[in-house]
């Protein structure tokens, strides 16, 4: 049978419209695909939500547990604090009210050994030396604590200036060779060429020094060996204070910077001291931007180091010196 014209046209049609069904089947197919996948992601969003939901309100707990616990911290750093103020304050009260009858004791020694009330005989005269130097040692005990009660409550004023080292270690010298000489020791001090400068103030600084070189002479038995010597970094100079005796365990190299702590308290000790030396050195350092470091070995000897901030010199063109500060 022939075909028609309008035969063909409707097999084109029907050719056409099944690929019409097909593409249409495949892009419903696509559609229904993309709206599982967007409803797998609405699910996992959802449980997402509800865990960072359950976060935050954790979050919040702990952080309501972290507030509480500072302020809990806060009012006992205020009663350490307060408590640690009244023990300053009765210590500078009670050191200071002792000073007074200490003083007024020696005057009196000093009264009666000029023999203004009469004369004395030579067995009153070794009885007033005894009381004598226990006043003096109770006076520098008393000293003692309160300069520490004063560096406790931040209460020490510092007059920074620029030090010249050599002519500091050069007066220090003269004190330090005499006690050493006394002891039999032999005394070293390297002084630095002139021209060093280090900017702290000279005072607290002497004062270091002397407790660190009483502490050498003190320490070192007979016959030892203490060395005084300078070593400028780029920004610090340090000073070193060295001996050859006992030494200090490695376990207690922090433990004698404490207030009142000496390792020898035996009976048997046969150094004088109440233990503050060191505290009050530490103190008074860290006060003024240096620092102390103890090196030791025990039966070889310490090695105290007090760094210090540099300021270093040069001539000028008129021969003075000008400071230039490194830092
Ligand atoms: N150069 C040293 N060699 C060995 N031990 C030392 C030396 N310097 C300090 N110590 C130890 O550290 C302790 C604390 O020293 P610190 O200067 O604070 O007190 P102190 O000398 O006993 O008394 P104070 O200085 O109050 O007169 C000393 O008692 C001593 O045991
Ligand atoms: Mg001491």
């Amino acid at each position: 049978m022939p075909f028609t014209f309008s035969k063909v046209n409707a097999v084109i049609r029907a050719v056409r419209l099944s690929r019409q069904r097909e593409v249409a089947a495949a892009r419903m197919a696509a559609l229904e695909e993309s709206n599982n996948l967007l409803q797998t992601q609405a699910r996992q969003l959802e449980h997402q939500t509800k865990e960072a939901r359950e976060l935050a309100h954790e979050l919040a707990l702990t952080n309501e547990e972290l507030r509480s616990a500072m302020s809990e911290a806060r009012k006992a750093w205020q009663a350490a604090d307060a408590a640690n103020r009244s023990k300053a304050e009765f210590l500078a009260v009670m050191s200071h009210e002792l000073r007074t009858p200490l003083n007024s004791i020696g005057g009196y020694v000093d009264l009666l050994e000029m023999e203004l009330r009469g004369p004395l005989t030579d067995s009153q005269k070794s009885d007033l030396q005894r009381i004598k130097r226990g006043q003096q040692h109770l006076l520098r005990l008393i000293n003692d604590i309160l300069n520490f009660t004063r560096l406790e409550a931040t209460e020490v004023k510092y007059e920074i200036i620029d030090v010249p080292l050599r002519a500091l270690l050069t007066d220090l010298d003269a004190v330090v060779s005499s006690l050493a000489t006394a002891k039999e020791l032999d005394y070293d001090c390297d002084v630095p060429p002139g021209g060093v400068f280090t900017r702290t103030d000279p005072d607290k600084l002497r004062q270091i020094l002397i407790n660190l070189l009483s502490n050498a002479v003190k320490f070192t038995p007979a016959g030892g060996r203490i060395k005084v010597s300078c070593a400028a970094q780029e920004k610090t100079v340090s000073i070193s204070v060295e001996d050859n005796g006992p030494g200090i365990p490695a376990d207690k190299l922090e433990v004698v910077f404490e207030p009142f702590v000496q390792l020898d308290r035996g009976l048997t000790r046969t150094t004088e001291g109440t233990g503050l030396g060191l505290a009050i050195s530490r103190g008074l350092a860290r006060g003024m931007g240096a620092e102390i470091t103890l090196k030791s070995e025990v039966g070889k000897g310490s090695v105290f180091t007090l760094v210090l901030p540099l300021v270093r010199t040069r001539a000028t063109p008129s021969g003075g010196v000008r400071a230039i500060h490194s830092g």
